[in-house]
């Protein structure tokens, strides 16, 4: 059993406070919006996973056919000798084809929760032992710094799933701009993009018959009534996920069932009947528009895969020297 995973913590210890200001900041907003990382907590995380093996959410399997499909060529592109460093670590079968497929020199998993972190890099180094594996504890949505010996004279980030998406596109820029003190020049990135399509697919990925996403959509009611201590019944509200077609981006809200008032952290903060919290959006792009946006933020586009449907892209980009 290899579980030797040297581990970096540049996560600085969070502050309660400033959780219940950021909460309190959107829920006292018009309109009222939630930032979609509260989504994720295990129970989150759970239903989430559950949302990826539905037939009507495309992106996860998609994202893995093109892996598939593709390995071959994305090795050819990433080249030899790589440090694979996946932003968000590491259960995923996406990132175990993509090691088979690159046998890089070292894998670094960067996320914010430790005890999963650690978890998933002791699981891979066990499955991968000719495989060097660190783990790194930080917020990937914040610039993060780590020791040269660690990055390597060749890395390459990995940020599927189109988690990018969730970024609206000014801070998704400034997202790649930031990791500029990751990636210096000439390092890589492949990156998954969900894509613009008829919008019966994009409804239906958001709105499944099973209902995982509007228990996943809910449950972040739960999360402020069970970790946040808010008052609010979570029945009181239902799911509404949609394609607005003008911003290119699916809107998830939760709807007020009726008037009524929450409260969270000695704050009231009041619903009219029929008002929304915004929870999530996530952007979808043409393949033109995401290499735009990452040639704003200083990333040459040096290959491209997509799937037969043109549902989901895979963009390998460099950081311009
Ligand atoms: C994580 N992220 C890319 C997912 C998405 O499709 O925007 C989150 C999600 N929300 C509802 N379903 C899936």
């Amino acid at each position: 059993m290899n579980s030797a995973v040297s581990f970096h913590d540049n996560h600085p210890a969070s502050t309660d406070g400033s959780i219940y200001d950021e909460l309190l900041e959107g829920l006292t907003a018009t309109p009222k919006w939630v930032s979609p990382k509260f989504f994720y907590d295990r129970r989150g995380s759970e239903l989430f996973d559950q949302i990826c093996q539905q037939p009507e959410y495309y992106p996860t399997r998609t994202e893995e056919g093109i892996l598939k499909d593709w390995a071959g060529d994305i090795a050819r592109a990433v080249g030899p000798d790589a440090t694979l460093i996946e932003l968000g670590s590491g259960v995923s079968r996406k990132i175990r084809l993509l090691l088979e497929a690159l046998h890089p020199a070292s894998y670094v998993g960067i996320d914010i929760s430790r005890d999963f972190l650690l978890d998933s890099t002791r699981q891979l180094a066990d499955d991968y032992p000719w495989l060097e594996v660190h783990a790194a504890c930080a917020d990937f949505s914040r610039p993060v710094t780590l020791p040269q010996s660690v990055v390597g004279p060749h890395p390459v980030a990995f940020f599927p799933g189109s988690s990018i998406g969730n970024f609206s596109p000014d801070d998704a820029r400034d997202f790649l701009l930031g990791l500029g003190t990751l990636l210096p020049e000439g390092s890589g990135l492949l990156v998954g993009v969900d894509l613009i399509k008829p919008r019966p697919i994009l409804d239906a990925a958001y709105n499944d018959a099973a209902g995982f996403t509007a228990a996943f959509n809910l449950n972040l009611l739960m999360r402020l009534r069970d970790e946040f201590g808010a008052d609010v019944d979570p029945a009181r509200f239902s799911h509404q996920a949609f394609y607005n077609e003008a911003q290119s981006r699916i809107e998830m809200h939760l709807v007020s069932r009726c008037d009524q008032t929450m409260t969270l952290a000695g704050h009231s903060v009041t619903f009219a009947a029929g008002e929304t919290l915004h929870t999530e959006s996530s952007y979808k792009y043409s393949v033109e528009g995401f290499q735009q946006l990452a040639n704003e933020a200083g990333f040459v586009s040096r290959a491209l895969w997509t799937d037969p449907d043109n549902l989901f892209s895979l963009h390998y980009l460099e950081r311009e020297v």
